[in-house]
């Protein structure tokens, strides 16, 4: 018997929730996520630690009309999620609670009509001694299955293809073998569902630790095509010299190595990648994203020279151009959007430094002023692209430029701290004075130079500054 599982049922906002039901003369069933996560907890130890996320399911009423009651008597805010399928939701506070409206004849008829037999637990409230599970869904969290509960499910949603990957992530769970095949049979209705719902989905699929495995799954069955129709194009690019895999399997594979990479970070490099990025999306995850789209750009910049050597100029900066599209039709957010469009359009740069030899001072410091906050992201980028890439033309020297990439990350946190505490030796009106000039474009171009100079350590007081900036006025700027 699964203890405490109705502990919450004692929280003011759903004691509320509950008599206000029973005021109006309907029954409030716990259903779903929170059932699902406490069971799994004890059985396979596994905790959640989100805000607490609470979904009932309404019998004899109108689950829109509870919840706004129910938003106004605990001044929690009220959202319609859908009028036609009657759900709502109720943001209080301690908690979140989702309303939906009882589909079919009653619980059980509504259980039936739900995703995974793992989600269709219910609890009701009058009885919380008894875990209702109609579809067998204690079997299945025990031996970890996602089971779908009739083919049916994915026809009237085929957002649920999507979601037996994203459950199979996020709680280390298999697709059980019957399921697997409809969700293949259904596959095209995939290109169907509003591309909102799609990216919530895959939010939380590349937020779990091991993505790249249910990324690959999805690939060898189409998923991931019917996303991406950009990744399409990708399985034309064969391996060569450098890569081991095709172009599609190598994306596939950086994504497994950032996921590796992320424990070979340094602590301050961790703690950046962990912070949020957008709709639940963290720095770490949206790089992901990056790493399963960075080479996007190589179908169509891809020749063969007559050596034989493969070739792609430009890839970097197609890809890039190919990712704005791409996220405004997933309905990405704009730092979303920015950042994929910068990862992929920059993923070779800390490589390139590199290429002839060690870089200058002045060649480091302008990647980091460049790349700006994202640095750690591009160098674990680029270590995952470098991982992923095995062919016997690159066997030589592997762990140097590894090392390498780390050095320039290392370096990048004193040129952070560093950059920031430096004195402002001079400011744009000190420069117009100096100078006898009148505002304009020249002058941010003067303090531009003058800041690297003294990143650089080339300039350290007011003198060498104005010293610095008088003879560059001189060389550049002045007829
Ligand atoms: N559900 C469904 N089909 C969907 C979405 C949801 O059958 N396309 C049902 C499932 O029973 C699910 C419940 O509605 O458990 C709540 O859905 P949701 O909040 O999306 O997911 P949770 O299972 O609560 O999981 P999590 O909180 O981790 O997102």
């Amino acid at each position: 018997m699964i203890s405490d599982i109705a502990g919450p049922l004692q929280l003011p906002s759903l004691q509320g929730l509950l008599s206000l039901a029973a005021e109006r003369g309907c029954k409030a069933y716990m259903v779903g996520g929170y059932l699902r996560d406490v069971v799994i907890a004890q059985l396979h130890g596994k905790t959640k630690s989100k805000t607490p996320d609470y979904d009932f399911v309404i019998e004899g009423g109108s689950a829109v009309e509870l919840a706004r009651e129910t938003a106004e008597r605990l001044s929690g805010h009220f959202v319609l999620l859908d009028e036609s399928f009657d759900t709502a939701r109720v943001v209080l506070a301690d908690c979140q609670i989702d309303f939906a409206g009882c589909t079919g004849s009653g619980l059980q008829d509504d259980l039936k009509r739900r995703d995974f037999t793992i989600n269709a637990l219910a609890l009701d409230p009058a009885h919380p001694e008894v875990l209702i599970d109609t579809v067998g869904g204690m079997d299945d969290i025990k031996s970890k299955s996602v089971r779908l509960i009739s083919e049916g499910a994915v026809v009237d949603d085929p957002l649920r293809i999507l979601r037996a990957w994203r459950f199979a992530a996020s709680l280390g769970f298999s697709i059980e073998s019957d399921t697997r095949t409809v969700l293949e049979r259904h596959m095209s209705l995939l290109s169907g569902v509003a591309l909102e719902r799609v990216s919530y989905e895959l939010f939380v699929l590349f937020e779990s630790e091991d993505a790249a495995v249910h990324l690959k799954d999805m690939g060898s069955t189409g998923a991931l095509e019917k996303i991406f129709p950009e990744l399409k194009a990708t399985r034309r690019v064969t391996s060569n010299a450098y890569h081991h895999l095709d172009l599609f399997d190598h994306q596939i594979e950086a994504v497994k190595q950032c996921e590796g990479g992320f424990a070979l970070m340094p602590a301050r490099a961790r703690r950046i990648l962990t912070r949020p990025m957008a709709h639940g999306l963290t720095r770490f995850g949206a790089l992901k994203i990056s790493c399963l789209l960075h080479d996007i750009g190589k179908p169509d910049t891809w020749v063969i020279t007559e050596e034989g050597k493969h070739t792609f100029i430009g890839h970097d900066k197609l890809g890039a151009e190919l990712c704005v599209p791409l996220a405004r039709r997933m309905k990405w957010s704009k730092p979303l959007e920015r950042f994929v469009e910068k990862m992929v359009r920059w993923h070779l740069r800390p490589g390139q430094l590199f290429h002839q030899g060690d870089p200058t001072d002045r060649a480091i410091l302008r990647f980091y002023r460049s790349m700006g906050e994202d640095v750690p992201e591009l160098i674990l980028l680029a270590l995952s692209d470098f991982r992923a890439t095995c062919g016997p033309g690159l066997q030589v020297g592997r762990e140097q430029a590894e090392q390498k990439l780390f050095e320039l990350l290392e370096r990048y946190f004193v040129y952070v701290d560093e950059a920031g505490n430096l004195p402002r030796l001079l400011d744009g009106k000190d420069v117009m004075a100096l100078l006898g000039i009148t505002a304009g474009p020249v002058i941010g171009s003067l303090l531009e130079a003058l800041e690297e100079a003294k990143q650089l350590g080339e300039v350290s007081n007011r003198r060498e500054a104005e010293e610095f900036v008088r003879r560059l006025h001189a060389e550049k700027y002045s007829r």
